[in-house]
């Protein structure tokens, strides 16, 4: 596998996925602002100051023990920072995780979708095998809609969060 692997600039047809940098948590505190954002996720709107902390060890790229690849991109669309979407992938192995958020103001057309899809075809693509999951809050009917669209199914199998993991191959018993 491919231990160095690094996100990298991908356009879609309406929207350029950056990789992530400290330089982004300013404006991603507006976009991530509010509570709906949270309701299924868990957690609060970030300061920029918690966000640029949490940007400045994401953009390391990897875990402190290398065992994953953390992948983040910020969603751009003309010029302005709309979500995010992340994969955090197994050094040595296919699995890729998967999570998105789109701002409350830009949800509702197609760009959760968009832009994940476009991830996934980057990482098939850069890291095969790519064997992905999702985690994903049963009632959070968005976010499972995005999930069916990349052609995950939901596995039925709850975490102790109470989210539910998709995947997208039978799950060896
Ligand atoms: C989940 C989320 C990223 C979807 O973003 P989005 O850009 O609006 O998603 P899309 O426009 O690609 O829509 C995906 C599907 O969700 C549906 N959808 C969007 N908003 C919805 C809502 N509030 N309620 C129900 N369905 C909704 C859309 O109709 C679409 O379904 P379809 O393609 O079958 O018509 C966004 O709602 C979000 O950031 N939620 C908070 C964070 C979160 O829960 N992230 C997921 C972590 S697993």
């Amino acid at each position: 596998m491919n231990g160095t692997l690094r996100a990298a600039l991908i356009a879609t047809e309406r929207f350029t996925l950056e990789p992530l940098g400290v330089h982004h948590a300013a404006e991603m505190t507006e976009v991530l602002a509010g509570s709906a954002l949270y309701k299924y996720i868990g957690g609060t709107a970030p300061t920029a100051q918690i966000l640029a902390a949490r940007y400045a060890a994401q953009a390391l790229g990897t875990s402190p023990d290398g065992r994953e690849i953390w992948l983040n991109w910020i969603i751009r669309e003309q010029g302005r920072s709309i979500g995010f979407v992340q994969a955090t992938v197994e050094a040595d192995g296919p699995a890729s995780d998967l999570a998105w958020v789109v701002g409350e103001a830009f949800q509702g057309r197609g760009a959760a979708t968009e832009a994940a899809r476009a991830m996934v075809a980057w990482l098939r693509l850069q890291h095969p095998p790519v064997r992905i999951t999702a985690s994903i809050h049963p009632e959070n009917t968005a976010s499972s809609a995005v999930a069916r669209h990349l052609g995950l199914t939901p596995s039925g199998h709850l975490d102790a969060d109470g989210e539910e993991q998709w995947n997208d191959s039978t799950p060896t018993p």
